[in-house]
């Protein structure tokens, strides 16, 4: 895990989680510190101290001071690949990673997914914690869908690239997971970099890290048309089949 802003590391071999305040959320209802809102950033890079990372951080000492900040590090974390059994009868076995990362993600009011832009899209760490929302989703009486609809999703990621609206699959990808869970979606935090460090000569991203959640969130949505109609059809050959 790597070090936090505040110093307090709660990883110690036996939580994946740390804190970056005392003020710890309630892990029912996700309130805590004095704007009832509580922030989990799990961090998807498959390298420690990355750009995605030091972006997130750059935002994050931007939040009102008391206002809860966790941090996991999904490769940090024993958490074996997603397995689907969602239509399995039985008790599907819960790891300590599975259930430590579950709780942070409902006790958050704000879930940050920061991640670089791997081949257009989340890196395979933050896919596959996104597949386990499915999982939870699917858990007789968790509610996971229903708790989660009041919360917000956010996301930070760095590119090589720099033409921005290459990341456009990835915003969307958010942007519809948010959707489907009734969540609202504070946006895409983007920077620039391909070295570990470089997104600090980023002076935009910077600049866009102190006021990124300032931003008033928008309910998730299904961007319509997210492709020309004529680039759709050539891609699926809707023509051919009408
Ligand atoms: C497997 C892999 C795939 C990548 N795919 C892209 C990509 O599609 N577009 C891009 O602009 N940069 C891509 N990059 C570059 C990373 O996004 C860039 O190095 C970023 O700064 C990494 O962030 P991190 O330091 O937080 O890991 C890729 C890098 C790797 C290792």
């Amino acid at each position: 895990m790597s070090s936090d802003t505040s110093g307090q590391t709660t990883t110690a071999g036996t939580t994946a989680v740390t804190t970056d305040t005392d003020t710890e959320p309630d892990t029912d209802t996700g309130a805590g510190g004095p704007t009832g809102r509580s922030f989990l950033f799990v961090l998807g890079s498959s390298r420690p101290d990355g750009n995605s990372e030091i972006l997130a951080r750059a935002a994050a000492e931007r939040l009102p001071a008391g206002v809860p900040r966790r941090w996991v590090d999904l490769s940090r974390l024993d958490l074996p690949d997603f397995q689907d059994g969602r239509h399995e009868t039985g008790e599907w076995p819960v790891s300590g990673s599975e259930a430590e990362l579950r709780d942070a993600t409902l006790a958050a009011t704000d879930i940050v997914l920061v991640t670089p832009l791997y081949w257009y899209t989340v890196s395979a760490q933050m896919k596959r914690y996104l597949d386990y929302w499915s999982g939870w989703h699917g858990i007789p009486g968790l509610r996971f869908k229903e708790r989660m609809a009041d919360r917000t999703l956010w996301g930070v990621t760095v590119m090589a690239d720099r033409e921005e609206s290459r990341a456009g699959a990835l915003v969307a990808t958010l942007d519809h997971s948010a959707a489907f869970l009734g969540m609202r979606f504070g946006g895409v935090l983007l920077g620039n970099g391909s070295k570990p460090g470089q997104v600090r000569t980023d002076e935009r991203a910077l600049a866009r890290a102190a006021t990124f959640f300032q931003r008033v969130p928008r309910p998730g949505r299904f961007p319509r048309g997210e492709l020309p109609e004529a680039e759709w059809e050539e891609y699926t050959g809707a023509t051919e089949a009408a």
